[in-house]
């Protein structure tokens, strides 16, 4: 009993069946009670020395219980522990950051430039009346310059602003008789227009507009010469061709000189040397007398320039599309601009 009882203590793997070997032994009905109840048959001198016998067995399966149960707590503790372990060596997913999108890159910068001149940054509603958008641009109904930008209709007095333009309107009637002015007006513009690599029904622009005494064609080439160099490096120059605006007189469409240029073969210029950029002039008198100024005594100056352009100038992005696409891996490669 006593070899048996120890060598099963002995191999016992865990608390539980340690458990079972105390009660199989030690309990009311294990060999040990038994022994001590069949006492009663022996003869009485015989009993003490039985008795002792029996009790140091007991003691010894006790004993081998006990230490054993120390053995297995301390196991059950360690596996428990294994078990419930982590690994903080392991890596973590990465948190994904966003960055800007790239016509707001090309907006802000804009915006810091002429900030950094004294201008204020103006906005107005997509939502336009054809109010601010043609009549107030010098564009009455009817005019076939209307056809030069094909226009989204809501009803015959309202539209979606197919220029930037309706947001210096608004600016002059703010303004008007005070002098200066000097905001630019960021924002989307709409057309309608067949979408493909350089069109698009739905575009930014921002527009430049100066009024005070004195403002001449040499002021606007400055100002566009001091923006082109800043966008695209300080070796650029400009220069003036000349053009045609319903809300400008003299009007005048802007080149920069290219800033790839590899000569012939140039990609962004085809060799020229010069790319467009936008299009200007000074401030046509009649908007200025709609808006509410003495067009004697004041002139202007002002810009429309297209973000989406800039942005693929700068950039080398081929198709306007990227844009409004939001393809991340297109969006991600402008993280490094910020
Ligand atoms: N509104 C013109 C366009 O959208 C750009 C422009 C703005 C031209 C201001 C002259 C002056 O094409």
């Amino acid at each position: 009993l006593k070899q048996e009882s120890l060598s099963q203590i002995e191999a016992c793997e865990n608390l539980a069946d340690l458990q079972q070997l105390r009660v199989l032994y030690l309990g009311k009905k294990g060999p040990i009670q038994e022994v001590m109840k069949s006492m009663k048959d022996l003869p009485k001198e015989e009993r003490p020395a039985f008795g002792q016998q029996v009790n140091a067995i007991k003691s010894l399966i006790l004993e081998a219980i006990d230490e054993k149960k120390a053995v297995l707590e301390v196991k059950e503790m360690e596996e428990g522990l294994e078990k419930e372990k982590i690994d903080i060596t392991l890596n973590g997913y990465e948190a994904r950051l966003g960055n800007l999108h790239p016509l707001v890159l090309v907006q802000q910068e804009l915006e810091d430039l002429f900030v950094g001149l004294g201008y204020t940054v103006a906005e107005g509603p997509e939502v336009e009346l054809d109010l601010y958008n043609f009549e107030r641009a010098n564009i009455p109904k009817n005019h076939p310059a209307r056809d030069m930008q094909d226009t989204f209709y809501i009803d015959a007095q309202t539209l979606l602003r197919s220029h930037t333009t309706a947001i210096q309107t608004r600016m002059l009637e703010q303004f008007a008789p005070q002098v200066p002015v000097k905001v630019i007006c960021p924002g989307k513009v709409y057309r309608r227009d067949d979408d493909d690599a350089t069109h698009s029904h739905q575009f930014t622009q921002c527009e430049g507009l100066v009024v005070g005494e004195h403002i001449t064609l040499a002021d606007l080439k400055g100002t566009l010469e001091f923006m082109a160099k800043k966008m695209f490096g300080e070796k650029r120059v400009i220069r003036f061709r000349p053009s045609y605006f319903q809300f400008t007189e003299p009007s005048v469409e802007v080149d920069v000189s290219c800033h790839i240029c590899g000569g012939k073969g140039c990609p962004v210029c085809k060799g020229t040397g010069w790319i467009e950029i936008l299009g200007a002039g000074l401030v046509h008198p009649n908007v200025l007398e709609m808006a509410g100024y003495d067009s004697k005594k004041y002139s202007g100056f002002a810009f429309g320039v297209g973000i989406e352009r800039i942005a693929m100038l700068k950039y080398g992005i081929d198709d306007i599309r990227h844009f409004y696409t939001n393809d991340v891996r297109f969006l991600k490669t402008f993280t490094r601009f910020e």
